[in-house]
C-alpha cells in the first residue's frame, strides 16, 4: 500500500517536472562547461553536476532512480535548445520531458516507437510506428534525431517488438533522414540491461560504430560514473538474470568483474552527420 503510493506520487512528480520545465532556465543551468575532460570522454561527475545541491548532498531531481536522474538532467543540457528544428526522437515510450522542452523551445517534435500498431504512420509533428532500422520518413527530413534509454534495445537479444538490429544499419538508417550536418543524441544506461556492449561498458566498441565517413564531432559523455558523495548503483539480481542471454562475447572473469564491481551510470553519445 506505501509502495504503491510512493510510486504514484513519483509518477506525478515526474509528469509534473516535464510539464513545468522551461527551456530558458535549462539554458541557463546548462550554459557553462558542465564536465570535466577525462582523456576524450566528457565526464561530469556528481558532485560537479549542476543538478547536486551540495547544501543537502543530494540530487535535486526528486524523482526517479539514480539512472533517471541523469537521464532528466542530460536530457535538459542537450535538448533544451531546438526553435526552428525538425526533431525526431526513436523510441519515445511514455516519457515526455524532451518532446516538451523540443516544442516550447519553439521546434517540432516527432517520434517513431515500434511498440505502437503498424497501422499508425507517423507525421511531423506526430508519432507513430517506427524503429531505428525502419524509419518512416524521406531523405534528410530531420535536423536533429535522438533517443532516450532506446539504442541499448535495438540489438538486445530478449526485446521481443522488434528483431535484433544490427546497429551500423540503424546508423545509417539515421544517417538518411538527417540533413548534412544533423545532429544525433542517444543515450544508454552502462552495466544495466540492453546488448552486451552496455552491459559491459564496452566504450571502444560503442565508439567504434560511429565511423569517421559517416559521422563527425563524436562526443561521449559519463553521468555519474564518480557517484560520490552519492550512492553507489549496483544493477539489481532481476536486471542481472538477463546478462547471461545477452552477453556471449566477454570471458567469465571479465562477465565477474563487472558483476562484482557495477555501479549503473549513464552513457551519452553525440554526433553529427559527416561525408557530405
Ligand atoms: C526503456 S524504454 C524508454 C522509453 C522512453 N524513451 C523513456 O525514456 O522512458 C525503451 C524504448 O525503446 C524502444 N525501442 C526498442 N527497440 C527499438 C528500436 N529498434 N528502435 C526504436 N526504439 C526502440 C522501446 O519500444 C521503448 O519505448
Amino acid at each position: 500500500m506505501i509502495a504503491a503510493m510512493h510510486s504514484k506520487l513519483q509518477s506525478i512528480t515526474k509528469r509534473w517536472y516535464s510539464l513545468t520545465t522551461r527551456p530558458g532556465k535549462a539554458k541557463q543551468q546548462w550554459s557553462a562547461p558542465y564536465w570535466q575532460d577525462i582523456d576524450d570522454i566528457r565526464d561530469i561527475a556528481c558532485k560537479r553536476c549542476p543538478k547536486f545541491n551540495k547544501g543537502r548532498r543530494e540530487c535535486s531531481i526528486s524523482f526517479g532512480t539514480p539512472l533517471r536522474k541523469c537521464v532528466v538532467a542530460s536530457i535538459e543540457a542537450h535538448l533544451h535548445d531546438s526553435q526552428q528544428l525538425n526533431v525526431l526522437e526513436l523510441g519515445f515510450g511514455r516519457f515526455t520531458l524532451a518532446r516538451n522542452l523540443i516544442r516550447r523551445s519553439g521546434g517540432t517534435w516527432t517520434g517513431v516507437e515500434p511498440r505502437l500498431p503498424k497501422s499508425r504512420r507517423p507525421r511531423i509533428g506526430h508519432g507513430g510506428y517506427g524503429h531505428a532500422g525502419e524509419i518512416p520518413f524521406e531523405n534528410a527530413s530531420f535536423d536533429r534525431v535522438f533517443g532516450i534509454q532506446s539504442l541499448e534495445h535495438w540489438g538486445q537479444k530478449a526485446y521481443t517488438a522488434v528483431e535484433p538490429l544490427n546497429y551500423a544499419d540503424c546508423l545509417q538508417e539515421i544517417r538518411r533522414v538527417l540533413k548534412p550536418g544533423g545532429a544525433l543524441y542517444l543515450d544508454a544506461p552502462i552495466h544495466f540491461h540492453g546488448h552486451e556492449m552496455f552491459i559491459m561498458g564496452d566504450l571502444p566498441r560503442i565508439r567504434a560504430l560511429f565511423t569517421p565517413s559517416a559521422w563527425k564531432d563524436v562526443v561521449i559523455e559519463r553521468w555519474r560514473f564518480d557517484h560520490q558523495p552519492l550512492e553507489a548503483y549496483p544493477p539489481s539480481a532481476k536486471v542481472q538474470k538477463e546478462w547471461p542471454l545477452e552477453i556471449t562475447s566477454y570471458s567469465p572473469e571479465e562477465v565477474e568483474r563487472v558483476q562484482r564491481d557495477a555501479s549503473v551510470w549513464l552513457l551519452t553519445l553525440s554526433a553529427s552527420r559527416s561525408g557530405d
